[in-house]
């Protein structure tokens, strides 16, 4: 038996919800525990099955790992195994990002080569060449990467684009090599900062954090630490986006509002009220009086407009007042939600790399099918706006990155239900 989302159309999203970690920091987080013998402590953890994967992928190469409540806590041993490729690994996307701590902490590594994704490919090209800088071997073998190296040393690594998963895996087998690696053209995304931010606390010397050029200076050795994951700011976004289309007043509380200045901006000039909350309330509060305005919208990389929030920006538009421009620059894939939010009654068209969308009054419930964890999220949104019930099926990739969506959702007025299908 499977289920799925039945989102009644109509409501007006009003109240305050909370983001807890970010999925796209934990998992790169639980991968750095890696590096230091010891126990690390990670904590606002997101309640997200990813989770759980990337703690069985953790155990399978000999690290305890404890799971309570919002606090992860993984044990290093001194031994680790190198061999990457149990089931879990399989299941989790992100499982990449053990191959850098692997190959920093080592020597070697073998990764299970993630799976597809409906978003379109995702090469490793540069994760091997900064890699192979750093004086490694890399090649594919029987469905996995392989790396080895004798000892890894410091080196100028310039980067064709500022990829998240590769200045994630160089990073960290940087911060244990030989000598001094300058890393250009590094993504500068919040997420990259975060994992910075531990292992500089973890003893690993890092300049940069947060700009197109990180230095890192190998250390012997690091220890573990505790450290708070950062709000998630795609889960922020997506509030936003909720408040802004149905019309809503929505707080969203627990993420960094500066993480998401042009998202904010957008929302405003589609015509919400924005106000930003800094220090420990930190935050906004989306308010929309009448129809939104049609926007156009790029994806970029940081501190461009995520291409993650890129179906919550087509999902606006497909009821604003007026025709926007959406540009997909990252995954070319990710336009196949479009043909859902047609179901839905979106006048919308693609071309490349552009989607040109007419916004319609009332958009009109339809079963739909989620093929990510955005798209799906993007869905939910359509169904907020539509009359009459969405069904929204494979909602197990929404619950890859939302934590208690449907409970969120009704807090807030959604008349959503989960069904047993
Ligand atoms: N790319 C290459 N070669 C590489 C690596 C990347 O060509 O070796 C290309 C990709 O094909 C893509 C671009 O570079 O066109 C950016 O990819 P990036 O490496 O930055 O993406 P990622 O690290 O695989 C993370 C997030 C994604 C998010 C992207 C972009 C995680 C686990 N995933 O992926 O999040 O869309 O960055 O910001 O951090 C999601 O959360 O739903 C999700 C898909």
């Amino acid at each position: 038996m499977s289920e799925h989302f039945r989102v009644h159309g109509g409501a007006r999203l009003v109240g305050e919800v909370d983001v807890v970690g970010a999925k796209n920091s934990v998992l790169k987080l639980m991968a750095a525990a890696l590096l230091a013998e010891g126990t690390t402590t990670l904590t606002n953890c997101p309640d997200i099955l990813d989770v759980p994967l990337m703690a069985d992928a953790l155990r399978s190469l000999g690290c305890e790992v404890e799971l309570e409540g919002d606090v992860a806590r993984i044990t290093t041993p001194a031994e680790l195994s190198y061999h990457a490729d149990s089931e879990a690994m399989g299941k989790l996307r992100a499982s990449i990002c053990v191959l850098g701590p692997l190959v920093g902490r080592c020597k070697r590594a073998v990764v299970a080569l993630p799976g597809g994704d409906a978003i379109g490919s995702r090469p490793l090209d540069m994760h091997q060449s900064g890699l192979e800088k750093l004086g490694a071997k890399t090649w594919i073998e029987h469905g996995c990467i392989v790396a080895e190296a004798e000892g890894l040393h410091g080196a100028q690594i310039w980067l064709d684009f500022p990829s998240m998963g590769a200045t994630e895996n160089i990073l960290m087998a940087a911060v244990l090599a030989n000598g001094t690696t300058v890393i250009d053209n590094a993504a500068r995304e919040p997420e990259i900062v975060d994992l910075c931010l531990m292992l500089t606390q973890m003893g690993a010397r890092i300049e940069g954090a947060g700009t197109s050029t990180l230095t890192v200076h190998g250390v012997k050795e690091l220890q573990p630490t505790e450290h708070r994951v950062i709000g998630d700011r795609i889960v922020g976004a997506t509030w936003g986006f909720a408040a802004a289309m149905t019309r809503g007043d929505v707080r969203v509380r627990g993420v960094n509002p500066h993480h998401l200045d042009l998202v904010l901006e957008k929302l405003r000039m589609a015509g919400a009220e924005v106000t930003v909350y800094e220090g420990e309330d930190e935050g906004f509060r989306v308010v929309m009086d009448g129809r939104p305005k049609a926007v156009d919208f790029v994806t970029l990389p940081y501190p461009g407009f995520a291409t993650d929030n890129q179906p919550f920006a087509i999902a606006l538009s497909a009821v604003a007042e007026g025709t926007s421009m959406i540009t997909e620059n990252l995954f070319e894939a990710r336009f196949r939600f479009i043909d859902e939010m047609i179901r839905l009654g979106a006048d919308a068209r693609t071309d490349g790399h552009h989607a040109v969308i007419r916004g319609v009054e009332q958009l009109s419930s339809a079963p739909v099918w989620a093929s990510d964890i955005r798209a799906g999220a993007g869905l939910v949104l359509a169904g907020l706006c539509a009359d009459g019930a969405t069904e929204v099926y494979e909602i197990f990739h929404i619950e890859r990155g939302y934590p208690g969506f449907v409970e969120n959702l009704r807090k807030l007025g959604a008349d959503v239900e989960r069904v047993s299908s």
